[in-house]
């Protein structure tokens, strides 16, 4: 079998005159976590949507598993767990009860029912809370029932709807854990509009904006494209030359290049010192400062990270959506 678990070729959707989706294709391999990232309306839900088979798409195909969403919907939708952007738990449903429900809605009976639930509560920690009722658990048990619900019979893909959203920072990362364990045997797409999210849980990165991809990375590529930071430097000379103190600075062992120029004040000199790649080097220019007794009088650092580049990528969206 082939290693491609999700391959979208050309997906387009309109709402009538909407384009939520156009062009769509990326491919996702056999136990991968992909991150959808993009801002509200970007098209995430509506390409989650069709790969699930719930709504089709107004141009292109997609094959899950081996199927195609066209000719046999019906293997896809076996080959996939889908937790939903706003899950439909029945609230008044004991936990128990629920993922009984969506065992029988995946044709699982009798012991080969009993012994998923049984494994999916283990997976899902849900052990302490099976006789409650949806209603009174908190978001992030919730959460964990939708993902009980996904798995129930054993999908090999998971499609995961900002499973992260709404919850306060401590459930967040208890699910991004446990999305994570779930990982290392499937292969996953979760969606989500939060950068910080799928740079500790995910791969890989496709970012969508208006309903294009505007990009396909693993999260240190994308960090290699904000380009490398500058530290800005201001010093009191002291009586050094602008020789010395550069060399003080060309001593950081992550320096690209170091450079200087006057200050504001008679006294003063700026130094400029470029980051060989994403480090954060203020550390070592104040100990360097330090060492070669000079006074440092301020530091900055500027230049692009991981957030402006989602935001260049994204602009025209975001625009459009406030
Ligand atoms: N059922 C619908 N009818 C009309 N427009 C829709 C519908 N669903 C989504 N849209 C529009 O399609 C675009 C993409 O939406 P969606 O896929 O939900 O984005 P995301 O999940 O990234 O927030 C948005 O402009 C949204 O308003
Ligand atoms: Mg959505």
């Amino acid at each position: 079998m082939s290693d491609v678990m999700i391959e979208a070729r050309d997906l387009s959707k309109s709402y009538g005159s909407v384009a939520a989706l156009r062009n769509a294709t990326f491919e996702v391999n056999r136990g991968e976590v992909v991150g959808f990232l993009g801002p509200n309306g970007a098209g995430k839900t509506t390409t989650m949507k069709i790969l699930t088979c719930f709504i089709a798409p107004s141009d292109g195909t997609a094959r899950v598993a081996g199927a195609d969403i066209f000719e046999d919907p019906i293997a896809v939708r076996e080959a996939i767990g889908y937790l939903p952007e706003s899950t439909p738990l029945y609230t008044e449903m004991l936990v128990l009860e629920y993922l009984e429900f969506a065992g029988k809605m995946r044709s699982l009976r009798g012991d080969a029912l009993r012994n998923r639930i049984r494994k999916v509560v283990e997976e899902t920690s849900l052990g302490e809370v099976v006789g409650k009722s949806i209603g009174e658990l908190s978001k992030g048990f919730r959460q964990r029932v939708g993902l009980a619900q996904a798995l129930i019979h054993e999908p090999p893909v998971l499609i995961l709807d900002e499973p992260m959203s709404g919850l306060d920072p401590n459930q967040a990362s208890e699910i991004r854990e446990l999305i994570r364990e779930i990982g290392r045997e499937r292969t996953i797409i979760l969606s989500t509009h939060n950068l910080a999210e799928v740079q500790v849980t995910c791969g890989r990165v496709l970012i969508i904006s208006n309903g294009r991809l505007v990009a396909d990375d693993t999260p240190e590529e994308l960090a290699a494209r904000a380009g490398k930071p500058r530290f800005i430097a201001t010093l009191k000379r002291n009586g050094h030359s602008a020789a010395e103190i550069r060399n003080a600075f060309s001593a950081i062992e992550d320096a690209q290049t170091v450079k200087e120029r006057d200050g504001m004040g008679p006294n003063e000199l700026v130094i400029e010192v470029v980051a060989k790649s994403q480090q954060d080097l203020r550390a070592e220019i104040f100990h360097a400062a330090v060492s070669a007794n000079l006074v440092l009088l301020g530091l900055e650092q500027r230049g692009e990270n991981l957030e402006d580049v989602f935001r260049q990528l994204t602009t025209q969206e975001t625009e459009a959506a406030s």
